[in-house]
């Protein structure tokens, strides 16, 4: 019983669509449970801009990416209109009991606040990037690999043509996974991501190594990865105080500093959002849908405060300051048990 509004927010990923299909067909199935969804994230919620949700609305929903709810990037504190009080009022007057909220850090963080500010909310942790340390995978995460994968395949073949060195770089600001996964997959021959510090003389040696084997290198490069040595010139530091390349992405730096220390002709892609596009992997599918089941177990419960989370193959419970915790980056060991292979 009860009637709730979802909303995603954050940038988009592959699976929000699943979660909202599985809440509300077994919301409304199992509790007769209620649904709107608010429109454009956290704006949707200040404005009280929202839009019906039923089993009809969600039909076939498990397949299609991105979002049919939309999001942004708005916070719920951010705005002149928002802030618990108005979000209060905006809730009473909809007839709305609680609030389920779709999305990363970002969303998990302004939930807590929400919700310590006397908002009845849960939560569904959500990024490609797979950095939320209270999951052992989020949902988005298995769909990015795979396009990245397929990326590196397809560079590959070109990149042999040519004898060309090949540098990818795909998504993953503090974390290293997708380019970790990806690059294993797509066994590709250096791996570079903003958890480990590597040289360009060490990039170099690796690169030239695969080059005196007549092979082509591959290299598969995390968008946080900065050399030791990016100056000023090439570096700039963000908000969250993070080095962010300056010009283009990584890889536009790196492929050009390969190609003048090691003399071999490299060119780099950008992946880009091809990565959050698309159709959900099998994969995310299942864990999206189980989560979107899992989430309306929570609002029965007035669970409020909590996040559903996979732990192992089980679905569990998460307060949202233990979620927010630490964050999920590739451990040393992991990353040095692949390392022993480049080049
Ligand atoms: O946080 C997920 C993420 O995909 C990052 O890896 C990437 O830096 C960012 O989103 C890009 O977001 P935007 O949609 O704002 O360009």
């Amino acid at each position: 019983m009860g009637k709730f509004g979802i909303l995603t927010s954050g940038g988009d990923c592959p699976g929000l669509n699943a979660v909202i299909r599985g809440a509300v067909l077994k919301g409304e199935t199992v509790y007769g449970q209620e649904f709107v969804g608010f429109l454009d994230g956290w704006r949707g919620l200040i404005e009280g801009d929202v839009m019906p949700l039923d089993r009809s609305s969600v039909r076939g929903l498990a397949r299609e990416g991105g979002t049919i709810l939309g999001t942004s990037r708005i916070g719920p504190y951010s705005e002149p209109r928002g802030g618990a009080e108005n979000i209060k009022k905006v809730l009473d007057e909809l007839g709305i009991d609680g609030v389920i909220a779709i999305g990363g850090e970002g969303t998990a963080s302004a939930s807590k606040r929400l919700f310590e500010d006397g908002i009845n909310i849960v939560g569904v942790p959500k990024t490609i990037d797979n950095d939320l340390d209270a999951t052992d995978y989020t949902f988005g995460f298995d769909t990015a690999v795979e396009i990245a994968t397929e990326a590196i395949d397809r560079l590959r073949t070109t990149g042999n043509s040519h004898k060309r060195c090949m540098v990818l770089e795909v998504m993953g600001r503090h974390a290293g996974w997708i380019a970790l996964y990806s690059g294993i997959a797509g066994g590709a021959h250096a791996i570079l991501i903003p958890e480990q510090p590597e040289s360009l003389n060490q990039i170099c040696a690796w690169v030239t190594s695969v080059k005196n084997r007549g092979r082509s290198p591959m290299v598969v490069v995390a968008e946080g990865f900065t050399l030791p040595e990016m100056d000023q010139a090439h570096s700039t530091k963000g908000v969250d105080g993070f080095n962010r390349p300056r010009l283009g992405g990584i890889a536009e730096v790196l492929a050009p500093l390969i190609e003048e220390r090691t003399g071999i002709e490299t060119r780099s892609t950008v992946l880009g959002h091809i990565q959050r596009g698309g159709s959900p992997t099998g994969f995310d599918r299942v864990l999206a849908t189980r989560l979107g089941m899992a989430v309306t177990d929570l609002v029965a419960d007035k669970h409020w405060g909590h996040m559903v989370a996979l732990r192992g193959t089980a679905i569990v419970r998460v307060d949202f300051g233990e979620a927010l915790a630490n964050h999920k980056t590739v451990p040393q060991d992991q990353y040095q048990e692949i390392r022993v292979i480049f080049g």
